[in-house]
């Protein structure tokens, strides 16, 4: 866009030309003639939508007006660049107080979509002297209405009233997230909610699994529309007229050797299959170590006392459990545990908090504790008190961006047998319930499913102090004595 003060958004409406009428037809010939591709293959010239693309906007936005549409599509398709032009045709279409909402699993995603529209509309001056861009929102006063791009936190989400709501990566969207946004419309005569994604590492947990179910099982119901693309079911791995199947971009904005470059074993078979074949892979093949790896490991018996060690606490509040878990600080380190508290399935239990920070206290006085490290969520007073009494506190929220390189290390170094365990119980069953997401962010373990009462915590307890006592032990120690990384 050009620099200083924006000219006030023009008020006239855009010169269509001789574009269709109404229905899917129009919006294809809207997008072919107004957007420009933002990146990639094709980038700057104008977005020619392929003959299979124009089949999933002829589905999700046919005469019968389906209220809801699932796109199942391997990674790569082009889903959210589609996403934010389908978009922006909904800001422009002329209907009076058009509300168009992104959705997306979190910030990083939905802000991926919308910088996709920005782009768009900067590439086309009809466009952009027509519009008003802020942070968050595209607005086109002409018809007073909103291209907004929203977190996917559903306090964000109540008392919308979405004329097409965007779904992108439904795959991990969470249920909750999915139903406020869904229920969201019905206030208008026509209205879409649109859920765009690939198989999810959930399986059957997720929302998408049942769509999909929904769609596969009641072809009859116009309301709902379903279209997935995915290779035939036990096809090799590396068959690429099965990836030509699931991949109607390859060979055109997808690249073949990319896809290859990805084949096992520098991805998992079931990651492979789900997210480049778009199959749905059921069972625990995500889990995230391989059967035996944590047993190859066990060395019985805890960190002798008095030797320099980390504490990792993931602490609880009521549903499920806290840990406390020590490392050693050395080239190969040791893992046990040194404090466990569990929620026996009682919906009034809570944990000891005053027991826990006790633990910390005995285990202070048993080793040399370096540091301890500890997510900060609903534990902030605990670790201001220790904090006071001069134990070092390392808060480690759990982020993405602090978890997955501390996860990758970890599950490198039980691979590499550059860690010990004790053999505890409790902490080999954590380590057997985690499962993992990869994504283009990396490795993240979470549980089988968010109601599951299968815990990890002390699973998150040892990534969090392994990674810490492996800093430990190529760093000198600093000097000061809270560090937060916020
Ligand atoms: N006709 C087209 N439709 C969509 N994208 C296109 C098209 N032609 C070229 N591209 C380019 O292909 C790339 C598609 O990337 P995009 O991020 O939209 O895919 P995606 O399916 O959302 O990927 P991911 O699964 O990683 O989320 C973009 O760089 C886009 O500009
Ligand atoms: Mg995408």
């Amino acid at each position: 866009m050009k620099a200083g003060p924006k000219a006030a958004p023009s008020a006239r409406g855009l010169v269509e030309g001789d574009l269709p009428e109404s229905g899917p037809e129009r919006i294809i010939a809207w997008i072919e003639k107004f957007i420009r591709t933002p990146k990639g293959t094709g980038a700057r010239g104008p977005m020619i939508l392929r003959e299979w693309q124009r089949e999933l906007i002829r589905g999700a936005f046919a005469e019968t007006r389906p209220r809801l549409a699932l796109w199942s599509l391997p990674r790569g398709q082009g889903k959210t660049t589609l996403c934010a032009a389908l978009g922006l045709y909904a800001l422009f279409s002329g209907e009076e107080g058009a509300r168009i909402y992104v959705v997306a699993v979190d910030e990083r995603q939905a802000r991926l979509t919308f910088e996709a529209a920005v782009r768009m509309v900067e590439l086309n001056e009809s466009l952009s002297k027509r519009v008003q861009m802020f942070q968050n929102r595209i607005a086109y006063p002409r018809t007073g209405s909103l291209f907004q791009v929203l977190s996917a936190t559903p306090a964000n989400l109540e008392g919308l009233d979405p004329s097409l709501m965007l779904i992108d990566e439904i795959g991990v969207t969470d249920r909750r997230t999915y139903e406020v946004a869904a229920l969201a419309s019905g206030k208008r005569e026509t209205s879409l909610t649109l859920c765009i994604g690939t198989p999810s590492p959930e399986g059957a947990d997720s929302v998408m699994y049942e769509l999909r179910k929904w769609g596969l099982e009641h072809p009859e119901d116009a309301s709902f529309y379903f279209k997935e693309y995915a290779a035939p079911l036990g096809c090799e791995i590396d068959d690429e007229e099965a990836w030509a199947v699931a991949n109607p971009a390859l060979n055109d904005f997808l690249w073949p050797d990319a896809m290859r470059a990805l084949l096992p074993p520098k991805t998992r078979e079931a990651t492979f299959r789900r997210a480049r074949l778009g199959q749905w892979i059921e069972g625990a093949d995500n889990s995230w170590l391989q059967p035996g790896q944590w047993k190859a490991i066990e060395q019985p018996g805890g960190v002798p006392d008095g030797s320099d060690v980390i504490l990792g606490l993931d602490g609880s509040f009521s549903g499920d459990s806290t840990g406390l878990v020590v490392c050693s600080i050395g080239t190969r380190p040791h893992l046990d545990v040194a404090g466990y508290w569990s929620n026996p399935g009682d919906d009034e239990w809570r944990v000891d908090i005053l027991d826990v920070e006790d633990a910390v206290r005995a285990a202070c006085r048993r080793w040399r504790v370096r540091e301890v490290v500890a997510d900060p969520y609903r534990w902030q007073r605990s670790l201001q008190v220790l904090d006071r009494e001069g134990i070092t506190v390392l808060e480690h929220p759990q982020s993405a961006q602090r978890m997955t390189p501390a996860t990758q290390s970890l599950g490198e170094a039980i691979a590499n047998q550059q860690v010990t365990q004790s053999g505890h119980p409790a902490l080999a069953e954590h380590m057997t319930n985690c499962r993992v997401t990869e994504d283009s962010r990396g490795v993240r373990v979470h549980k089988v499913s968010r109601s599951s009462r299968q815990w990890i915590d002390l699973s998150v307890c040892s990534i969090m102090a392994h990674s810490r006592a492996r800093t430990h032990a190529t760093t000198k120690p600093k000097r000061r004595k809270v560090v937060s990384f916020r």
